[in-house]
């Protein structure tokens, strides 16, 4: 049985490279930076930051998301490299096909679905319960105790259909949704300052106490191991917490795959995505340290699902509160729409390799989208977010996201080793240093998640080779050899490489 199978990246940009789907190359380092901004700022700012700041880190929050921003900024100088050889939709599912073969590569694509599909819940939930605070909604229709989430349910199916008819949201659009959520965070920032109370930073970081979970599954697994009690607060505290908001630097992947649009990669890729990078670093930073300043960490309301406009309540400004409800609900429709758009490639191309059915990788014959796997995605995501609860689920996502970090890092090293021939635009500075840190950074942070969300986890994954094994093995493309395409373009029947 040949499960590590290579695809080989010749392969790989062929069989996209054809003159009708050949992507324009005019993204500038500019235009990448407001898409990762785009991208970026959701749920991570306008929901975690509350929910962690009270539940692990208090005002260290602050100190989470800056940890949380310089791993992604490793592991995002790998994606730019790989984002650069390998130019083809399928972000991380596609740079492991080329490298760790296809068992690999059939695991990252499943593992993505923790990134994308549960995501972009996550992310509906964040924009149901803003609607919900804008609106007064009844708590049964929307927010943070409603399930069914009706507004989640709604949102995500809106952006499904949006998705299957084509509609392209204009460049114009996007940027403006992504104005009026800069915006609002920046007016969170600089409004804020005028409400913080010095004694809501005392203690700045609360000392480590005993977990109010019952169970040892509450304990990260690194404490698990060392057999120490489940604890929250305190050093361990933050960093716990920054596995769980590293969620709101996830997009910066979706970015990468960009690279065959940018006219200038070498250059353009690491300035779009660092920059966009740093800039919400410092967004998050200085929100969490405003918010945390307004409203006690300890306080109930800070552990809602739209703690930004609580803090602003609790300071009787609710007119402010219902511009934050605003920005929050346009800013977090696009990083729905991202995600959803981004697991419908991904899905698209394992379709299309044969590891999933192939029927599902069907064009519409009108609309020109993929509008199978568009439904199929956006089902499944209208299920969880509608009835799963949210801090459940973000783990889950952080640690997926992780995962398919480190087998990106990994990849650079191998791919430098295995085809130091290929041309790349965008190459990592201090190979094996940076991808060998940026492993140890994700790992680093995925062992101070939860025992249960790594139960969660390899289940998971566990589904995943059952279906691999059931289905995917017999029914790739690569494996039966069908349609050899190489670097030239010449289509032959040969074996697969
Ligand atoms: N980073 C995105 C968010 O926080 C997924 O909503």
């Amino acid at each position: 049985m040949d499960l590590f199978r290579i695809k080989s990246v010749e392969r790989s940009i062929a069989e996209t490279d054809e003159p009708e789907t050949r992507l324009k190359k005019e993204l500038s380092a500019w235009d990448l930076t407001v898409f990762g901004v785009g991208v970026m700022v959701g749920t991570g700012i306008f929901v975690l930051t509350g929910e962690q700041a009270y539940s692990n880190a208090g005002p260290a929050i602050v100190i989470s998301f800056v940890i949380a921003g310089i791993v992604c900024g490793l592991a995002a100088l790998c994606y730019a490299e790989f984002a650069s050889t390998v130019p083809v939709a399928g972000s991380a599912y596609t740079f492991s096909y080329a490298t760790l073969g296809e068992l690999i590569a059939w695991i990252i694509g499943w593992d993505l679905v923790l990134e994308l599909a549960l995501g972009a819940a996550v992310v509906a939930r964040g924009w149901s319960a803003y609607l919900q605070s804008l609106f007064d909604l009844p708590t049964w229709l929307a927010g943070d105790e409603a399930i069914p989430d009706f507004g989640a349910i709604a949102i995500v199916l809106a952006l499904t259909a949006l998705g299957v008819l084509g509609t392209k949201l204009s460049g114009r659009f996007t940027s403006v949704l992504v104005i009026v959520k800069v915006a609002v965070v920046t007016f969170v920032i600089v409004a804020g300052l005028f409400f913080i109370k010095m004694s809501n930073y005392t203690p700045f970081i609360p000392d480590s106490q005993p977990s109010k979970g019952e169970s040892g599954l509450d304990s990260t697994l690194l404490q698990s191991v060392f057999g120490v009690d489940p604890t929250v607060f305190g050093v361990y505290g933050i960093i716990a917490a920054a596995s769980v908001v590293f969620f709101a630097f996830i997009g910066f992947d979706i970015v990468a795959t960009s690279a065959e649009e940018t006219k200038n990669p070498q250059r353009d890729m690491p300035r779009g995505i660092l920059g966009s990078l740093a800039i919400v670093t410092v967004l998050y930073a200085a929100v969490s340290f405003v918010v945390t300043g307004m409203l006690k960490y300890s306080d109930e309301r800070m552990n809602t699902a739209a703690p930004l406009a609580e803090a602003f309540k609790a300071n009787d400004l609710d007119w402010a509160s219902k511009l934050i409800s605003v920005g929050a609900v346009a800013g977090l429709t696009t990083v729905v729409l991202v995600l959803m758009l981004g697991q419908s490639r991904v899905l698209f191309a394992m379709s299309r390799d044969g590891l999933l059915p192939v029927g599902l990788a069907k064009v519409h014959p009108r609309f020109g989208t993929p509008y199978r796997i568009t439904i199929l995605t956006g089902v499944f995501v209208a299920v969880l977010a509608g009835f799963v609860p949210l801090s459940e689920l973000s783990k889950l996502v952080s640690i997926g996201t992780l995962f398919a970090f480190v087998v990106v890092s990994a990849g650079v090293i191998i791919l430098r080793r295995t085809r130091a021939d290929l041309d790349r635009p965008f190459r990592v500075p201090g190979v094996p240093l940076i991808p060998i840190l940026s492993i140890a950074a994700c790992l680093w942070l995925m062992v101070n998640l939860s025992v249960e969300t790594w139960v969660r986890f390899l289940i998971w994954l566990a589904i995943g080779f059952v279906v691999y094994f059931a289905y995917g093995h017999r029914s790739s493309r690569l494996g039966k050899g069908l349609k050899q395409v190489d670097a030239d373009g010449d289509v032959s029947g040969g074996p697969s490489t």
